[in-house]
């Protein structure tokens, strides 16, 4: 068993400054799929502490905007492009909330988990529903052509659930990051050129 402090991605997150180790694993999922560009507007659910945000915040620059969003409290960013919402994600409205303060955005990011009580699942059932929703608002808040990358927990309503993302993403793909724990089932979810209603 790996002890936090013996953890190298934990280390190596806060010799650098990185609020949760979490922040290597989407630097492995953009080194290879690619998902940010400058000035973008990405949507951050499940982000507290805080080190996605801060990933995408260096990749999309001064210019663009990260929309941190979560039920539990995010203490403020020194990098002035990250905002802070707290809000359950399951919020009715949450999407005309976020369209009306913020307008479309290009990329929508869930790394969005409940805490495991150990109950296999209980705990795949709620992580199903998260993923579910995060799909949801993905849907309202893209651009078209839009990025969608979300944690899930393999389990049986993987295949499923990534039917349903085909069917409104060109490119949907899966990928366990070395950075995330091997005994965990977590795997993420990278679906690329959102299809729009209006298309
Ligand atoms: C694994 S942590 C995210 C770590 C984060 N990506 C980082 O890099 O620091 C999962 C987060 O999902 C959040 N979460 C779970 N259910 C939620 C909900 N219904 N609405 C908003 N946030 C939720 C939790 O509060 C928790 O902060």
């Amino acid at each position: 068993m790996i002890t936090l402090s013996a953890d190298p991605y934990a280390k190596k997150a806060r010799a650098s400054g990185f609020r949760s180790r979490a922040a290597y694993k989407l630097f492995e999922i953009n080194d290879k799929f690619v998902i940010f560009k400058k000035g973008q507007q990405i949507i951050d659910l499940g982000a507290s502490p805080g080190g996605w945000s801060q990933v995408a915040s260096r990749k999309i620059g001064s210019n663009g905007l990260v929309i941190a969003i979560d039920k539990a409290y995010i203490q403020e960013f020194k990098e002035k492009n990250i905002v802070i919402e707290f809000q359950d994600i399951f919020k009715k409205d949450l999407d005309t909330f976020l369209l009306e303060n913020y307008g479309k955005s290009d990329v929508l990011i869930s790394d969005c988990a409940p805490n495991i009580s150990g109950n296999y699942d209980q705990d795949h059932s709620i992580q199903s529903m998260l993923a579910q929703r995060a799909f949801e608002l993905s849907q309202c808040v893209l651009y078209m052509g839009g990025s969608f990358v979300c944690k899930i927990f393999q389990g049986s309503e993987t295949q499923e659930f990534v039917k349903s993302v085909k069917e409104r993403f060109r490119t949907v793909k899966l990928f366990k990051p070395k950075s995330s724990r091997k005994q965990s089932s977590e795997i993420y979810l990278i679906a690329r050129d959102f299809i729009s209603d209006s298309e």
